[in-house]
């Protein structure tokens, strides 16, 4: 394995705007999402949900089910085969898995799969299920001192310092209770599988995020080998975390393609995403934070609670982002976790720092008007320069530029510090800011790639690109690392029987597959250089990979393009068709490195207008300045961030998944009723990159796929403050709690 070589600082093709290279199958109906696929005598399924939240199936009748026509099967809880839990994975352990006794923990847990030959007479024979169900009381409400409260699952609590004396010593204290709603991911495309087994072996269709996880999963649950399941995904309809979980209706298809002895299809409704892949789960946060007179920070106490399924592991720490994201000596940060009759939580667009930055960076304004100091110096003044847990130099960390850059970009010395100062005609109008951070989140990862003897490259790996840009930055990448123009170059993903990926989350793919892809095209040009090492006729004999230099199909050394040849003439030379390396990557370690590895940083600016008589508030301006590392594509980079903003908008002003607290049904699981913004809801937005490269990694890339929605809600309601005088503390911001 290769890691000298670095990528040219001549940069051609890295950061450069490439369009989407697969834009024109996308917007020509070409690119195939899972539910685009149909099989000769493929057959439809569709589910039956509880609707209570707690109890047990007192009898379930499923002859008029079965009688009805193209009806091949209907599995309950009792004719379905036991099936084991599926294995912990890289994100903690699977969800419960389906149809296995007579309990229900949650509305709209599934209670039955029917199986027809077309989609309507499945619809339709689910609709004839009766279901007769013994209720209990169930726990909703994360303040039902009945529910079991489980304590720093995953030992994620942190404390340095001396809190309480650290409090006793500071000069201004303020502190608050701030409430986030659950939210529900809502990707656009509705999550489908299609399972067919041939035999023993198994191919299956999935809206993934990871179709490795999606194989060792179904593997370990039917007690089949790795090597006799395909997952394919080379096109998902968006993800926002509902992805990364194998789910229980993934498991429910494969059963009922295997009892029908046919393909078998599944696409979730709209309503049964709200309860069957995962939510972001609410929370509540308690935060107090005390500084001297001068502004420096002296304590932080952060305590979060949020929700969890019965019988489910799913965890968010949401208090953590309050133990690094500033210079403080005095830290304690505690997380709780409520077990409630809700549908499985699951990662959602910057899980945890998404909930916890709203707290943290609201106290950090609260803190900065009791000091009379402008929120934006008081960040600058209290910089983490070094990783606060660790006590390790970042191994990069342009957050102060990102303030600086973002502050001037967006007219922040315009701001007059008085709550209610600035007007424009009958608006009020505000200005907020809020730092942000995404940690990174690193896993190993695999790529291959080839040369042919057309001078053509192709280069793959199991990811999935959720419509973030994964195959355009990947193929960019590739092209720079070949000396190859983009046209010549092929990157594949979306299929399990490729080199092993994570999953497409934690904004972590582009760096473990980036560096993976590094690996791999830097093990190939060393493959052509051991072609060539004894070759009499080569330029290129006994060259080095540190002697060379690709460039236009070509490797040459460097400083000297006349002494090189092509790939394609090597290829032929040696009567290959092609030739291919695997390659490679670890995550980096603090340990070994001697500095902290960095994610994500930003600062998020935002103007708001509010009629204070009406209760209307605009977000008219947003300025986000993010440190990602290197950026392979402004183009894409730019439109996650967007993407992330207009997330945050959401989060900060509609989303809220409103659970009937009388039974748990989600009252509201329809995109008629879940509200998310819209373009009107939206402004221009602004995005500017800032700082380097991050020197824990050949490609330096740090992620962009969720500081962009981090810090957004925060500044909002900082901008609401400075508009009306009225600290937001609980999401979504609504027109009562601004009249
Ligand atoms: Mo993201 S919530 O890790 O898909």
């Amino acid at each position: 394995m290769t890691t000298s070589p670095t990528i040219s600082p001549t940069i051609a093709v890295i950061g450069a705007g490439l369009d989407r290279v697969d834009a024109p199958l996308k917007v020509t109906g070409k690119a195939h999402y899972p539910n685009d696929f149909g099989y000769a005598g493929m057959a439809h399924a569709a589910l039956v949900r509880s609707i209570i939240a707690a109890g047990r199936i007192r009898a379930i009748d499923t002859s008029q089910a079965q009688a009805a026509p193209g009806v091949l099967t209907v599995i309950t809880h009792l004719n379905a085969p036991r099936l084991d839990r599926g294995p912990m994975t890289l994100l903690g352990p699977s969800p419960p898995a389906p149809l296995q006794d007579d309990r229900i923990l949650h509305y709209g847990q599934h209670v039955a799969i029917v199986v027809a030959t077309t989609a309507e007479q499945a619809r339709h024979a689910a609709s004839l299920v009766r279901v007769e169900y013994e209720s209990t009381e169930a726990l909703l409400d994360v303040d039902d001192p009945r529910a079991e409260v489980l304590t720093d699952p995953w030992s994620l609590d942190s404390e340095r310092g001396d809190v309480a004396a650290g409090f006793a010593a500071a000069d201004v204290v303020v502190e608050g209770t701030y409430t986030t709603p659950d939210n529900t991911n809502n990707p656009l495309g509705l999550m489908a599988t299609i399972a067919a087994w041939n035999g023993d072996s198994l191919t299956v269709h999935d809206s993934t995020q990871w179709p490795h996880n999606v194989r060792a999963s179904l593997a370990a649950i039917f007690k089949i080998p790795e090597s006799g399941i395909r997952v394919l995904a080379p096109y998902v309809g968006g993800g926002f975390g509902a992805g990364l979980r194998m789910w229980p209706h993934v498991i429910l298809t494969v059963l009922a393609a295997r009892e029908v002895g046919r393909t078998v299809k599944l696409v979730l409704t709209r309503p049964e995403m709200f309860t069957s892949v995962g939510h972001r789960p609410n929370s509540v946060q308690h935060i107090k934070i005390g500084a001297s007179r001068a502004g420096d920070l002296i304590a932080i106490e952060h305590h979060g609670t949020s929700t969890v399924a019965m019988e489910d592991d799913d965890y968010e720490p949401v208090s953590l982002c309050s133990a690094v994201s500033y210079a403080c000596p005095n830290v304690r940060t505690r997380d709780r976790q409520v077990r409630l009759n809700i549908p499985c939580p699951g990662s959602m667009r910057a899980p945890a720092e998404g909930q916890g930055n709203f707290a943290l960076e609201s106290a950090i304004d609260e803190l900065a008007h009791a000091l009379g100091m402008d929120p934006l110096e008081f960040r600058l003044r209290n910089y983490a320069g070094e990783h606060p847990l660790f006590g390790l130099p970042w191994s990069s960390n342009a957050l102060q530029e990102c303030y600086r850059r973002g502050a001037e970009r967006f007219g922040w010395s315009q701001r007059t510090p008085e709550p209610g100062s600035m007007r424009d005609g009958r608006w009020l109008v505000g200005y907020g800011l809020a730092g942000a951070s995404y940690p990174s989140y690193q896993v190993p990862c695999q790529a291959r790639a080839s040369v042919h003897r057309d001078g053509s490259a192709f280069v793959r790996s199991a990811a999935t690109d959720i419509g973030t840009g994964t195959y355009t930055v990947m193929t960019q990448l590739a092209a720079e690392l070949l000396g190859l123009d983009t046209s010549r170059v092929r990157f594949d993903l979306g299929d399990s029987d490729m080199p092993y990926s994570p999953q497409a989350g934690g904004s972590g793919l582009t760096g473990a597959l980036g560096n993976a892809v590094h690996a791999a095209c830097w093990r190939l040009v060393r493959e052509f250089l051991d072609l060539v090492r004894d070759d009499m006729d080569s330029p290129l004999r006994e060259a080095k990979l540190d002697d060379v230099t690709v460039s236009e199909g070509r490797i040459h050394r460097t400083g000297a393009p006349e002494l090189g040849e092509s790939y394609t003439d090597i290829l032929a030379r040696h009567g290959l068709e092609e030739l291919s390396a695997d390659g490679r990557s670890t995550p980096p370690r603090s340990e070994e490195l001697g500095m902290a590895i960095a994610g994500a940083f930003g600062a998020k600016f935002v103007e708001v207008r509010i009629d204070p008589d009406l209760g209307l508030l605009r977000v008219t301006r947003v300025v986000s300045a993010i440190d990602g590392g290197r950026i392979l594509n402004e183009k894409t980079a730019t439109s996650q961030i967007i993407g992330g903003t207009v997330g945050g908008i959401g989060q900060a002003l509609f989303e809220d998944t409103a659970t009937d607290q009388g039974t748990g049904r989600i009252a509201n699981a329809t995109f008629g009723d879940y509200l998310v913004p819209v373009n009107a809801d939206v402004p221009d937005m602004d995005v500017i990159f800032v700082g380097e490269p991050d020197r824990a990694t050949p490609v330096g890339t740090k992620g962009v796929g969720e500081v962009g929605l981090v810090g957004v809600a925060a500044a909002i309601g900082n901008a609401v403050y400075h508009a009306t005088g009225r600290r937001m503390r609980s999401l979504p911001i609504t027109i009562d709690q601004l009249l």
